[in-house]
């Protein structure tokens, strides 16, 4: 399952860091190759001597063992690896991934790499919910960190909550799920996602209904099948997935903006739902409340990413996904929007109040692309993303 794929291992300081003996023992039952490096607080709590037994490989204790600068450098070190995983990870790991800090070998080795990175939490529950931890948890998902667990349970220090390090097995099935050489492995996919928001001014602002749970979960499936993902996504109320590259924006014109930075790409899915115009000259203080007096507010049009990107002459993504979310006649609608857009495919709701879609978790969609209209069944929004990355992974190969 993992033969072949070589995984360097960061083990931190935590009590969780012996539960890293049987996450080595079970990496290696499936063929990864691991190669252990230790932080200092990390041997108080396991020795480097059964980490190496146990590993079959040396151990890497110290930025400055000039035998290992000799045999292999710590920048060499950091990208021979398929991924680098850090289990267990503590908060002051997490905070100095966060800062980007490189005081020591874990944490040069993880600026240093160009591998993906995954990491296991475990600390005590208030220092996981700290606002601090949940910060620096945020920034590292945004930089397409993978994160697994932590899971709730009793912990070391005699609390109970979210802060156990997640279990081996659990964390051999995320590497596993990390590394699988899905179809779409090495393709490169934009995915914008949730609504923007448009100033009023500093405090007010025009926004809709999108919850962002349909394109999270398009980036999700894309993820799960290997591709890259860059998610462009506005102020939406899901989370992000995990594993993917997250750009969070704002307002159309900084999605548009993050789009564009994004490609080339071999595909873009445009899930997000748009604003259409911007309010002209948003004021920079808080429109004041005059009795009897209403303000006028004045508009402009939105740029229109997807129709941009669709028509692009040069660098254009092979394929374009646009979305299309219709109150009546969906088919003709979508149809004409396919053709007025240029996107090769457009996937069409309807977000009628009835059906119960903008913001729920099942949709109905139907596929427009050359071939016709091809309604499919309704169901989960997650089982709509995985059929249509399997589509999208068919029409890349
Ligand atoms: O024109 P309409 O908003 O109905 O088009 C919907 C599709 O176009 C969606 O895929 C949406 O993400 C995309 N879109 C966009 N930029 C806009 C408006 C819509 O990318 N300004």
């Amino acid at each position: 399952m993992l033969s072949g794929k070589r995984i360097l291992l960061i083990i931190g300081g935590g009590i969780a860091a012996y539960k890293c003996l049987d996450l080595i023992r079970r990496l290696r039952e499936r063929g990864a190759v691991v190669t252990p490096v230790m932080t200092r607080a990390a041997e108080e709590f396991v020795t480097p001597l059964s980490v190496a037994a146990l590993a079959g490989e040396k151990v890497y204790t110290d930025l400055f063992d000039l035998t290992d600068e000799a045999e292999m450098g710590h920048i060499q070190l950091s990208r021979v690896a398929d991924l680098v995983l850090v289990a267990p990870t503590t908060a002051d790991l997490m905070a100095k991934m966060a800062q980007g800090m490189a005081g020591d070998l874990a944490t040069t080795l993880l600026l240093a790499t160009d591998t993906p990175v995954m990491i296991a939490p475990a600390m005590n529950v208030r220092m996981w919910e700290h606002a601090a931890t949940q910060r620096n948890l945020a920034v590292l998902r945004g930089d397409g960190v993978a994160v697994v667990g932590p899971n709730d349970g009793d912990m070391a220090c005699g609390e109970y909550g979210p802060g156990r390090m997640a279990e081996p097995l659990e964390i051999v099935d995320a590497v596993v799920g990390a590394l699988a050489d899905g179809p779409l492995m090495g393709k490169r996919i934009v995915v914008t996602s949730g609504p923007t928001h448009e100033p009023i001014d500093p405090v007010r602002y025009i926004a809709n209904r999108s919850s962002g749970a349909q394109g999270t979960a398009i980036a999700a499936a894309l993820r799960a099948l290997g591709a890259e993902v860059v998610f462009v996504t506005g102020p939406a109320e899901v989370s992000p997935p995990d594993g993917v590259e997250v750009v969070p924006v704002e307002t159309a014109r900084e999605m548009r903006a993050a789009v564009l930075a994004a490609l080339p790409a071999d595909a873009a899915v445009f899930a997000a739902a748009v604003a259409d115009w911007h309010v002209v000259d948003a004021s920079a203080s808080k429109i004041k409340k005059v009795a009897g007096k209403m303000p006028t507010l004045s508009f402009d049009e939105n740029p229109d990413i997807l129709a941009e990107v669709a028509r692009m002459t040069e660098g254009r993504p092979s394929l374009v996904v646009g979305f299309a979310a219709e109150t009546d006649d969906v088919i003709d609608n979508a149809t004409a929007k396919r053709a007025r857009k240029g996107c090769d495919w457009i996937v069409a709701n309807d977000v009628s109040p009835s059906t119960g879609i903008m913001g729920g978790s099942e949709n109905a969609v139907t596929l427009i692309s050359d071939s016709g209209a091809e309604a499919w069944p309704r169901m989960g929004k997650d089982a709509v993303a995985r059929q249509l990355a399997a589509r999208i992974a068919e029409a890349l190969v």
